[in-house]
């Protein structure tokens, strides 16, 4: 039995739930589109890693296995090189003379300053930029390069 009353009550249901509605729709609207304008961006770990006290490391050359990398000490002076072939990536290794790197992966040379000296690597390697943190401890950045020629002084 539809009563006066029981359709306007039923109306004014109907009506609640449309405005709901409609605000729902607008309201995930309004949240998408400012999401929207806030970019993804990725923040990439670090690539600064702290080495240890310069007194650690002999003189000559230390392999760092997990950062592929050689910490070169000749007295007081430290340079950090690259272990990470330019050609397509594999770890170089030091040559039997103690002074040049070779790739085992497809050939290549490289001299004492990282130079290409035979094999398809297309660039030299990398020497990275090496500091002292504050606490006495080398420091280097494996996202910076510097000359082959850069020394750090301790
Ligand atoms: S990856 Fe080193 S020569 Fe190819």
């Amino acid at each position: 039995m539809n009563t006066k009353a029981g359709v306007e009550r039923r109306g004014f249901i109907a009506l609640v739930v449309g405005w709901c509605a409609l605000a729902v729709a607008f309201g995930s609207s309004a949240v998408a589109s400012v999401r929207f304008l806030i970019p993804n961006v990725l923040y990439e770990p670090s690539r600064r890693f702290r080495l240890g006290r310069p007194e650690e490391f002999p003189e000559g050359s230390t392999f760092m296995e997990e950062l592929r990398l050689f910490v070169l000490r000749k007295g007081n002076s430290f340079r950090a090189l690259s272990a990470v072939c330019t050609h397509l990536g594999c770890t170089v290794n030091r040559a039997a003379d103690g002074r040049t790197y070779f790739c085992p992966c497809h050939g290549s040379h490289f001299n004492e300053t990282g130079g290409v000296s035979g094999g398809p690597a297309p660039k030299a390697l990398s020497w990275h930029e090496m500091s002292v943190t504050k606490d006495g401890r080398l420091l280097v950045d494996l996202s910076r390069t510097v000359q082959p020629d850069k020394y750090l002084v301790v």
